[in-house]
């Protein structure tokens, strides 16, 4: 039993936001307490005062590398790196070695991190066999296995008729079909977003269309056979707009995007910082603007890292060589509790970003809430606390963010995943 006192409890699914005392039993939230805190209580008790009690933050875009790149990331790191994020649950990408397109490899992720985990790890299999865009992989098997979701990230579906079959083939299920959007014969040679920063740098290419065909050809698809799509890491003004339009047409057309996608801008590539180097790749001024809008107005559903991490050897060389990706599951609350700034995003909104929107993405049942009955998932943040983000402090085993040396405001400081601690903040942190 355990007795989180004094907290400010934000659960946007049940539509909560008020002091009180929140009090896990056995693995599940048992109530919220409001007034006076009981005495007496029969077990831990911690003390919220000052901090956000909220559900463990859920991360849906994540690369755990295990299988195959256990010198880049494993689900031992990747999870401990999420738990001190704030996160107790991570849904990880399929482009392992080999490629989760098998139910032994879903197995094997989930029975390491039922084993070695510091978070729950809801494993993403492939829509194709060997991310190849080719032959469908067995959505049956692979779901009674324990797969979440079907995608090919890292990789666009080109072929519009697979994509069909595919949406059509999991809609019985129910299943979200979550895609990485480029179109790759656009995109073909670029490293870099289309513009004024490219050119100046001598950096090639891709323009911001390369995504937005490939979402406005999902979206049509989305139509055509009713299945439920979900729209990866959405970087552009245009990619935005075409949600919007989906969602006014009433289809099941959901999407997410990342921290650096709302923070940064391609001006981060001065230097040619390959830390900056990400894919989908970080655009103009005017598109992370319209990223913030859809934030706000609800367009975009939730933020999602797209933790990649990568070791020095592909990230430490000449920037076209260099690998995509930032790592970002120690990063991703604090960027996102900074878009309260200008007042314009609630806490509540922050965290259905964080956990109750992804939740419902991938139909997470007893996350992303904490309704009584719901999982003991938790995570206690103190949203003022200022702190650096330096590289010793980074617990995943690749290093490539490039946010190191910033200046952040709030953190988590105990994550809980199904009732037992798993992170707990070194004091003087808080
Ligand atoms: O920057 C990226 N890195 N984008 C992706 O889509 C894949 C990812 C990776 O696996 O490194």
């Amino acid at each position: 039993m355990l007795l989180i006192k004094g907290g400010r409890i934000i659960d946007p699914a049940s539509g909560r936001d008020e002091i009180g005392h929140l009090v896990l039993k056995e693995g599940k939230v048992d109530g919220v307490l409001s007034g006076d805190a009981p005495e007496g209580f029969a077990g831990k008790v911690v003390d919220a005062s000052g901090m956000w009690v909220v559900p463990g933050l859920i991360d849906i875009h994540v690369h755990l590398r295990e299988p195959g790149f256990e010198w880049k990331e494993d689900i031992r790191t990747g999870t401990k790196a999420a738990a001190a994020g704030g996160f107790t649950s991570v849904a990880c990408m399929a482009n392992t070695e080999p490629v989760n397109d098998t139910i032994e490899v879903t197995r094997f992720i989930i029975e390491k991190a039922n084993r070695e985990g510091s978070a729950n790890v809801f494993p993403v299999a492939a829509i194709s066999r060997g991310l190849s865009g080719k032959e469908m992989t067995d959505f049956a098997e692979l779901s009674e296995a324990g797969a979440a979701a079907f995608s090919d990230d890292g990789k666009y579906v080109a072929n519009p008729l697979l994509m069909r079959r595919v949406m059509e083939y999991a809609r019985p299920f129910g299943f979200p079909v979550l895609v990485h959007a480029e179109d790759p014969d656009l995109s073909a040679g670029g490293h870099a977003n289309e513009g004024w920063n490219a050119i100046r740098l001598g950096i090639a290419g891709a323009p911001a269309a390369a995504e937005e065909v490939a979402i406005a050809r999902d979206i049509l698809i989305a139509r055509q056979t009713g299945g439920r799509l979900h729209i990866q890491h959405i970087s552009t003004k245009m990619g935005v707009e075409l949600l919007r339009m989906a969602k006014r047409a009433g289809l099941n057309v959901t999407g997410e995007t990342a921290p650096h996608y709302f923070t940064l801008t391609d001006a981060a590539l001065e230097g040619y910082d390959t830390n900056a180097k990400v894919n989908p790749p970080l655009r103009g001024e005017e598109d992370r603007m319209a990223i913030l809008e859809g934030l706000r107005d609800g367009t975009i559903d939730a933020v999602a890292s797209d933790h990649a991490p990568h070791d020095n050897y592909v990230k430490d060389c000449e920037f076209s060589s260099a690998a995509n990706g930032i790592i970002g599951l120690q990063t991703s609350l604090p960027l996102t509790l900074a878009l309260m700034a200008d007042g314009k995003i609630s806490p509540a909104r922050v965290v259905e970003l964080l956990s109750a929107s992804p939740a419902q993405i991938l139909s997470l049942r007893g996350k992303g809430t904490l309704a009584p009955g719901a999982d003991a998932d938790v995570t206690m943040i103190d949203p003022e606390e200022e702190w650096e983000f330096r590289k010793e402090d980074i617990l995943s085993k690749s290093k490539n963010s490039p946010f190191i040396g910033w200046k952040l405001r709030g953190r988590a400081v105990i994550t809980i995943c199904r009732g037992v601690v798993r992170y707990e903040a070194p004091r003087g942190a808080v």
